[in-house]
């Protein structure tokens, strides 16, 4: 009955629980809540900047006037006065009727996230193979670890992911005598790298998948708060056949409600919802009528471009810190749009090593490590602007570079094995992780 180890449960877990272990840094990151901590760790929203008290008259009528319905079980696919209006959001990107967009071939799922989820069980066998960018949400890492698949990240640059390394991943893919089962990626705002995918990539990217036949998974939380310009026609809007469409109502209205999507063809769609009503049964009638509610009756857009307006000054506020504060050697991504700055080490310094003398600084990112399935990203690592003000951020930057500047002296003085540099394709077989990979995401690492 008793086991070796301090779990006395060990022989009886599931195969796909192997290597998935709660994040090394989650006690790390226990600290940063404390107020002398300036985290550029989090991707949390500002949601402060709702209405809240108007929002919370809407909540209430929601449970009293219409709790009958809002408090009762519905069905699987989500609510259709909600799909009608993700269909209104996702025509912003050129995603409408004219390219084979229909609320019938919408599917609304508990975030984000469960949308991955879902797409992750319709498609993935154990030891299938997804292509992702590297780095990648850790999120979407953790889903696929969890399907038992294997990752094989494909770099991106300062213009999104790289047509000619995905071509190349796909090669490597045959030669080993498999064949990927769908790239997953982020063109918008990528979440860590910060970077958008230029609209000739999109093209040549979408070209490559479709000469392959390979599935393409587009995510697509950040794609509304862009600081310039209207968003980019989506990948989605350019192929109907081949993409499948992820969104979330996180970061445009509030992550609390957990209410996301899918936009499938009709077949995929169908098998979606199988596989969410084993899952959930149906999304929240609450949330669902909530979010319908808010974006039918209160000035959604207008809300959109004052988080932008928040986000940009942020996104100011940390770009000028780094530029006046960092040590040479250190180079950073400037996003245009969402949440997220990549950074890159000065040579020889690893991010996970660093992170304790970080945090005893008082301020806290996320190590590169957590984005990539292999454990590879130790040179870098990622610093969001989203939730602290101006004048914290400058702060932590201030923090930031002190830590860099030491770090290099020590490493000088002292001298270092190099973090491993990532190779151009890696493939992880997820079920063979070590223990950096397959963790569980930490609080805040979103
Ligand atoms: C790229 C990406 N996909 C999905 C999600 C999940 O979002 P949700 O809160 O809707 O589950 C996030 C959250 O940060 C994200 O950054």
């Amino acid at each position: 009955m008793t086991g070796t180890t301090l779990d006395d449960y060990t022989d009886r877990y599931a195969q796909r629980m192997r290597g998935m272990t709660a994040s090394e840094i989650r006690a790390l990151f226990a600290v940063t809540a404390r107020p002398e901590v300036v985290s550029l760790a989090g991707g949390a929203p500002f949601v402060a900047a709702l209405p809240l008290d108007a929002v919370g008259e809407m909540m209430a009528k929601l449970g009293g006037e219409q709790g009958a319905t809002t408090l009762q079980y519905s069905g699987g696919q989500g609510d259709l006065a909600l799909r009608e209006r993700i269909c209104e959001v996702m025509a912003l990107s050129g995603i409408d009727a004219s390219t084979g967009a229909s609320p019938d071939d919408v599917v609304v799922t508990v975030g984000g996230q469960q949308a991955l989820d879902l797409v992750s069980r319709v498609f993935l066998d154990p030891g299938d193979v997804v292509l992702a960018e590297g780095p990648s949400y850790v999120g979407a890492l953790g889903v696929f670890q969890a399907a038992q698949a294997d990752v094989v990240h494909v770099p991106i640059d300062d213009d999104g992911l790289i047509p000619a390394a995905l071509a190349e991943a796909l090669e490597t893919v045959a030669r080993a005598g498999k064949r990927a089962k769908f790239l997953y990626t982020v063109p918008n705002y990528h979440n860590p790298g910060g970077v958008t995918l230029s609209s000739e990539r999109r093209d040549e990217i979408l070209a490559i998948a479709e000469r392959a036949r390979l599935l393409v998974i587009e995510d697509d939380p950040y794609g509304l708060l862009g600081f310039s310009g209207e968003p980019m026609p989506a990948l989605r809007a350019r192929h109907r056949d081949g993409v499948l469409y992820v969104s979330t109502f996180s970061k445009t209205f509030a992550p609390g409600l957990r209410v996301g999507w899918v936009l499938a063809p009709h077949a995929v769609r169908e098998k979606l919802v199988i596989a969410s009503e084993a899952q959930i049964l149906c999304p929240s009638m609450f949330a669902q009528t909530a979010i319908a509610t808010y974006f039918a009756t209160m000035p959604w857009k207008e809300q959109v471009k004052t988080f932008r307006q928040i986000y940009q000054e942020r996104r100011d506020a940390l770009l000028s810190a780094l530029t006046e504060q960092m040590p040479a050697g250190t180079r950073w991504t400037r996003p245009d749009g969402g949440f997220y700055v990549w950074l890159t080490l000065p040579d020889g310094l690893h991010s996970k090593e660093m992170l304790p003398r970080a945090i005893a600084a008082r301020v806290a990112y996320v190590p590169g490590t957590g984005f990539y399935a292999d454990g590879t990203g130790g040179s870098h690592l990622r610093l969001s602007y989203c939730f602290p003000t101006p004048e914290r951020i400058r702060e932590g930057v201030r923090r930031l570079a002190g830590v860099i500047e030491k770090e290099t002296l020590v490493r000088a003085e002292f001298g270092t094995a190099a973090a491993p540099a990532p190779s151009r394709v890696t493939w992880t077989h997820a079920t063979h992780l070590g223990p950096a990979a397959g963790q569980a995401p930490a609080p805040g690492l979103e």
